[in-house]
């Protein structure tokens, strides 16, 4: 058992003041009947506190207008570096930190990752968006010790249609599991979802990649796949923040990781592979978006 209660006249571990019977009392005996039939439950550090919601909801601000500003700038002929300095310019004038820089080694603000690339592309002075590529953009920032972490797609010039309809989709997928992301629900019910959608379309979803909690970290426990079982994986429970965040490629699910740089992941057979990335907060009625 990961999951126990307190005692009954205790005040509640949430910080409400009031006794824990008149509190998450019978909020716990869900979570432990559940892990009693077997399902994976979180603990309770992966619940956050108003105070630490509050602070995400901060650090997303920061993230959403570097996304804006990307988004307001973007164009053929800019190289993927200048999307990074875009990134760290505002960051650093909203206060904020830009997680990926120095993450286990990782040398830029943002990853850039275009058309074949799955996640994980370096910035660089050396690649030059062109007319037709598809790209996507992902921040994380830290702001008082939060994290906010989301991406978006972007299409420069005159994409192909099958490109573009690759990227529309994987939208669709995300916003699918947006409206699947259901309180006392399964993080395998959400994904199941998300890979019926882009199975639809003949996509395939990577396996080894996917979302993860965050918010008091960069990436916390859940490992949040959409290649799995309904009913399954974590009991989606109020107070959770994870991101959803499938890396969806046109050919097949396999991927393999650039051995030069060690970071940028590619689809395996060339196909190009679209990626949005939102973070999104449980709440009792069902699910607030923090960050897109
Ligand atoms: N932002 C990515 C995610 O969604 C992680 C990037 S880690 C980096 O989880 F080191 F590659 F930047
Ligand atoms: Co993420
Ligand atoms: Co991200």
């Amino acid at each position: 058992m990961v999951y126990k209660k307190m005692l009954a006249n205790l005040p509640c571990w949430c910080g409400s003041g009031k006794k824990y019977k008149k509190c998450h009392e019978a909020f716990d005996e869900r979570i432990i009947a559940a892990e009693k039939e077997g399902h994976i439950v979180p603990s309770r550090k992966l619940l956050k506190t108003p105070e630490q919601i509050k602070g995400i909801r901060d650090a997303a601000v920061i993230n959403r207008a570097c996304l804006d500003e990307v988004a307001a700038k973007i164009r053929a002929g800019m190289s993927t570096q200048e999307i990074d300095d875009i990134v760290a310019a505002t960051t650093k004038k909203m206060g904020g930190i830009c997680a990926t820089l120095g993450y286990e080694g990782f040398p830029k603000s943002c990853c850039t990752s275009y058309n074949d690339q799955v996640c994980h592309g370096i910035p660089s002075e050396e690649d030059i968006l062109q007319d037709g590529d598809i790209i996507n953009v992902d921040c994380t920032t830290i702001l008082n010790g939060y994290y906010a972490d989301s991406s978006r797609m972007f299409l420069i010039g005159d994409v192909d249609p099958e490109w573009k309809k690759l990227v529309d989709v994987t939208r669709e997928c995300v916003e699918i599991g947006v409206k699947e992301t259901v309180p006392w629900h399964y993080l395998g019910d959400m994904a199941d979802a998300v890979n019926r959608h882009a199975r639809a379309h003949g996509y395939e979803i990577v396996e080894e990649i996917g979302g993860h909690g965050c918010g008091n970290d960069f990436h916390e426990d859940p490992f949040v796949s959409y290649v799995t079982t309904p009913g399954t994986e974590m009991l989606m429970v109020p107070g959770m923040v994870f991101t959803i965040e499938p890396m969806i490629n046109m050919g097949k699910h396999h991927v393999f990781v650039d051995e030069e740089n060690d970071w940028t992941v590619y689809t395996e057979d060339g196909s190009p592979s679209a990626q949005w990335e939102v973070e999104i907060l449980v709440t009792e009625e069902g699910h607030e978006v923090l960050c897109w």
